[in-house]
């Protein structure tokens, strides 16, 4: 039996798009890619595991990933569901609360996983709005393996590490299929 999961993407400067691929290799079976941007309904009928990997702004997912999901509610709950961000924070608290306001209370805690594979600050895609933002709300500092680092406001920075990746996909592949083990 050849499963397949659905891998639904949302990017705006390009690090989780760019990370996607890699996520896809590291999960079992088939994986199909979807950028959430340019897909508005998909056909859950053959997937039983679905990952939304998403980044973060000002603490909630884009608002097209919100739709997505609103509409989708019940074939979400009705698999095995992973939530997988693309964004700087560490705190596995903070986590819950974006999911918790991206996707519901409900979905959050259907959720097998909920984790982060890092970020990137890339100040040369920034707005000069963004840039400010995040010098009023993150003093430009952030956290990388638990070690706080002071950034420039100009260098990009990435805190994005493949272990962490490897970590989410772990717990996604972890999941055993009923099909499966009638084999
Ligand atoms: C204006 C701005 C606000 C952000 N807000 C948050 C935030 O609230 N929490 C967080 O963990 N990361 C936050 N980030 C970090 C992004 O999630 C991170 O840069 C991510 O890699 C962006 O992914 P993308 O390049 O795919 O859009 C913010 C970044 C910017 C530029």
């Amino acid at each position: 039996m050849v499963l397949y999961t659905l891998l639904a993407y949302a990017s705006k400067h390009g690090a989780t798009r760019e990370n996607t691929a890699l996520l896809a290799k590291m999960l079992d079976g088939e994986v199909d890619v979807v950028d959430l941007k340019r897909t508005k309904k998909v056909d859950f009928s053959k997937y039983k595991k679905v990952v939304i990997f998403s980044s973060v702004y000002a603490a909630d997912v884009p608002k097209y990933v919100r739709k997505f999901v609103k509409r989708h509610r019940q074939e979400l709950l009705e698999r095995h569901f992973g939530i997988c961000f693309c964004c700087m924070t560490e705190v596995y608290t903070q986590l819950k609360s974006y999911a918790i306001r991206g996707f519901s209370r409900e979905l959050a805690n259907h959720a097998v996983c909920i984790a982060s594979i890092g970020g990137f600050f890339q100040y040369d895609k920034m707005t000069r709005f963004e840039k400010k933002l995040l010098e009023i709300f993150t003093k430009n500092q952030c956290y990388k393996n638990g070690e706080l680092i002071q950034l420039d406001g100009k260098t990009n920075f990435s805190t994005i590490e493949e272990y962490k990746m490897q970590i989410f996909a772990n717990k996604m592949n972890g999941i055993i299929i009923a099909e499966e083990l009638m084999e």
